[in-house]
């Protein structure tokens, strides 16, 4: 937590003053600028901000207010990624291989790959371990901008490797910089053992895992994988609603592989986000607009899978909020670079580099319920925020696909360097 005074920034991008949480619709487009600017950080919050001719320095004295000058650069609000599954034990790059033979995602899938592939790994490292790999993406992905995210188990599948995953995540939250939240998917897929008896399984994750993760607090949302060959509808229904009983919210993952009913569920059960949408219809938007529900893409897991895009050019002009994630995991987005997601919601999804950026930033924030507290140049938000590398104008940030054009990361007020 420190104090620290940024001048002579060339461009303040990303302030909201209205108290707005959300950005939806036509107002995606805009992002707010200051130019010449400066922006103070006292104790780890934004303290302060303006354009320099603005600027009186005798109220911020330089021995408690140690400046930094970025002339020529860009100061904005840090991504933050709302979906990722960074505690994971291996990589799974013979899949990678197998898909680009003609293999389906599905197909390995259904031939004990997959997440099945994962959890089986996972099950076979310990606590201490794994949590040293999640350390490294950790430092990683603050590098790469991203200034609070959501991480979720789901390699685990059994009970005591569930909460592995959610007590490595409580650790990672207890050194992390920045703001974590933990989300349970012990719904991701069904082990071998469950193939046939699905009941079986949801009965192992409603009365055995969900008690043991309530009494620790491990948990701050529930998500199920909802989609053909994983978590029918029903299924879905019948767990999250289970959970809300004992105050959880959802997060789900739906629509990933068809149009199969995820977004109707979600929103059924107020989830706070619905993840992936490469299926959305009419019918889905529709049921969005009368809802609170954060429609999120993962634009990675696109590319990396060769499936469609989510539609979120046509979810913006129907006036929606959109959210834009990593999903970081082993199998369909091994990337958690958000400068990256947000090219490729420019070149493949159409969004301008505005609403990538609001979709990246406050959208996030809300995706996981902290846009009172990040995702804007806001007085009194944490000051965790990107200095890009001298650039000319924002487009430059997309528009290098897969070169960042962050300089550095200020995370509550001090250059990230290491956890
Ligand atoms: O969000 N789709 C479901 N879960 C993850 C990928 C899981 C995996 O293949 O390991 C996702 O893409
Ligand atoms: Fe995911």
């Amino acid at each position: 937590m420190s104090n620290l005074l940024l001048i002579n920034i060339k461009s303040l991008t990303g302030i909201l003053e209205g108290g707005q949480l959300r950005l939806a619709g036509q107002s995606m487009g805009y992002l707010h600028q200051i130019e010449n600017a400066f922006l103070v950080i006292e104790n780890g919050r934004i303290k302060d901000f303006g354009s320099m001719q603005e600027l009186d320095d005798s109220k911020f004295p330089i021995e408690l207010y140690p400046q930094m000058d970025v002339s020529g650069k860009f100061v904005l609000p840090c991504f933050v990624d709302s979906h990722t599954h960074i505690v994971f034990a291996k990589t799974r790059e013979d899949e990678f291989v197998m898909r680009i033979k003609g293999k389906t995602y599905e197909e390995i899938a259904e031939a004990g790959g997959g997440i099945l592939n994962s959890a089986k790994r996972l099950q076979a490292m310990n606590e201490d371990d794994l949590f040293k790999e999640a350390c490294s993406r950790l430092k990683e992905i603050i590098l790469y901008g991203t200034g609070a995210v959501e991480i979720k188990s789901g390699y685990g599948l059994t009970v005591a490797d569930e909460l592995k995953i959610l007590r490595v995540i409580k650790r990672l939250k207890a050194i992390s910089p920045i703001p974590i939240k933990a989300t349970f998917l012990g719904a991701h897929a069904f082990p071998l053992a469950y193939k046939n008896n699905h009941q079986g399984y949801i009965q192992l994750i409603l009365e055995e895992m969900l008690p043991a993760i309530l009494s620790e607090n491990l948990a701050d949302y529930i998500d199920v994988f909802c989609d053909q060959g994983f978590f029918s509808v029903d299924e879905t229904n019948q767990i999250l609603s289970h959970a809300a009983k004992f105050g959880l919210k959802a997060k789900i993952h739906g629509n990933e592989l068809g149009y199969t009913g995820g977004v109707q569920v979600a929103v059924k059960n107020n989830a706070i986000s619905v993840d992936h949408l490469e299926f959305t219809g009419q019918e889905e938007i529709d049921c969005l607009l009368n809802s609170q529900t954060m429609p999120v893409a993962l634009p990675g897991c696109s590319f990396f899978l060769g499936i469609p895009y989510a539609p979120i050019r046509k979810m913006i002009d129907a006036g929606l909020p959109v959210c834009l994630a990593s999903d970081y995991n082993p199998g369909s987005t091994p990337n958690g670079r958000m400068s990256f997601v947000i090219s490729l919601a420019c070149t493949q999804m159409k969004l301008t580099p505005e609403e990538a950026i609001n979709a990246a930033t406050i959208n996030g924030a809300a995706a996981i319920e902290m846009s009172h507290e990040i995702g804007s140049i806001t007085k009194g938000k944490i000051a965790n925020v990107i200095v890009t590398k001298p650039i000319n104008s924002l487009a430059i940030i997309p528009y290098h696909f897969g070169v960042d054009q962050i300089e550095s990361c200020i995370i509550r007020g001090q250059i990230f360097k290491d956890l």
